[in-house]
């Protein structure tokens, strides 16, 4: 095979047209919004208007019937449906919310504008997602719920989850922002078992209006106050009669009757893009399965993954070449490939325990009895992966034609034929 990219060789793939699921169904639905000036049909007032306009409904009521669930509650993000759905749970100041370290920051953050502290549990090895047997090791008696991530396009163990949190009395929200459609067992949707599942519209995802969430629960009182929330609630609670007043300082999530209008088309393509990117991904596994030191993805039995990212685990000791080096060679052929994730607990405000204000706030201020720990070595596999095994290909960056999926293919072959002249270039280490 030829010269490496990387070592001034001829790359393997041109590059690679962005991933674009709107097509004219988009165009037509959000042209017939526009020509109605019509743009949103919120009112902040208690009237059918208080929860959104025709296409915003119509979004609901089909989000909440494909995935199966009593309720889907749109908002404007999914951080916005996170902050919804963790003020929806009654969380108090100084409660603790234990979360994964291997997610987006939003799934952390989200618990930290109640004023509650987020505990990051650490990591099981095959589908990256929060280890039931870590979550238990961190309870305490401050411990009121439990964020999990279904990461990357595959479900955390939820049942086990489930369960932990129903002998501990915790709720538990699902951040599904990653994985919609992916299927855990028993032909549930990932996003309906938990209390509460928030999934995103943003344009990194499988579907998407631009910006956008989607809450969805089957418990008709999480479903009210996330509407309140979501919609200046403060405004309304007297004319509705609500007389649980905790968290009930509205923001304003509302989704636009454009982004609902758009979001009604994609949803209709769903399970038709999930597809693709499964066909794409298993059609890589079988290319590399054979190159030693590399792990392809794992899928749980009768669970599905829809590879919002395509994750391998390396093994530099079978290769002789660290990571970051197989990465630069990725990167130079052209495969769009990330070294490692995110470990939240090691970012600056973890660190230095400072979110609002300079002195410490929500973690010093006397709302918060706890003693939470942020040190390096308190997710160990969460840290190992990040720091020197996980490599992910950005599955939702590009279509993932045949052609494509082989180029990348012919990459990794490559890289793995001239593994010598890596570990030469490397010192050997
Ligand atoms: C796991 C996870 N949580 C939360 C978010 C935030 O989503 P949004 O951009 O819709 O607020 C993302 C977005 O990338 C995500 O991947």
């Amino acid at each position: 095979l030829s010269e490496l990219a990387l070592l001034g060789g001829e790359k393997a793939l041109p590059e690679l047209p962005r991933y674009n699921p709107i097509g004219p169904e988009e165009v037509e639905a959000a042209k017939r919004v526009v020509e109605t000036g019509l743009l949103s049909g919120y009112l902040g007032v208690w009237d059918p208007g208080f929860y959104g306009g025709e296409n915003v409904q119509k979004l609901e009521r089909e989000w909440a019937q494909f995935f199966g669930v009593a309720h889907a509650v749109s908002v404007n993000s999914n951080t916005s449906g996170l902050m919804a759905a963790l003020g929806a749970i009654g969380l108090e100041p100084g409660d603790e919310v234990i979360v994964s370290p291997w997610t987006m920051c939003a799934s952390a953050t989200s618990i930290l504008v109640w004023n509650a502290i987020p505990v990051f549990a650490d990591i099981e090895e095959e589908t990256f997602n929060l280890d039931p047997e870590s979550i238990e090791a961190n309870i305490t008696p401050h411990t009121r719920a439990i964020m999990v991530t279904d990461i990357i396009g595959h479900a955390a163990d939820l049942d086990v989850i489930m369960d932990i949190a129903r002998r501990h009395r915790l709720k538990v929200i699902e951040d599904a922002a990653q994985a919609p459609g992916a299927l855990y067992t028993g032909g549930r949707y990932v996003g309906t078992v938990a209390d509460i599942g928030v999934f995103s519209l943003n344009y990194h995802k499988h579907i998407h209006t631009g910006e956008g969430g989607i809450c969805v629960t089957n418990d008709d009182t999480l479903a009210e106050r996330m509407q309140l929330i979501r919609n200046h609630g403060e405004a309304v609670v007297e004319a509705k009669g609500v007389e649980d007043l905790t968290n009930m300082i509205g923001f304003n999530f509302r989704m636009t009757e454009i982004e609902a209008a758009i979001g009604i088309e994609q949803l209709k393509k769903l399970e038709d893009l999930v597809a693709r990117k499964v066909d794409a991904a298993d059609r890589l596994s079988r290319r590399l399965e054979p190159l030693p030191g590399l792990r392809t993805p794992v899928v749980k039995p009768d669970c599905t993954h829809v590879y919002y990212t395509y994750p391998l685990v390396y093994d530099a000791s079978v290769t002789g070449v660290n990571r970051q080096r197989i990465v630069d060679a990725l990167r130079a052929e052209g495969v769009p490939t990330g070294a490692g994730y995110l470990n939240l607990h090691l970012q600056p405000m973890f660190q230095k325990k400072q979110a609002y204000g300079r002195n410490g706030f929500p973690w010093s201020g006397g709302l918060y009895e706890g003693n939470v720990s942020y040190a390096k070595g308190i997710c160990p596999v969460a840290e190992r992966l990040h720091d020197s095994d996980f490599i992910g290909l950005g599955w939702c960056l590009f279509e993932g034609t045949g052609r494509e999926v082989d180029a990348i293919a012919e990459a990794f072959e490559k890289i793995w034929c001239h593994l010598d002249d890596l570990q030469e270039a490397d010192g050997g280490n």
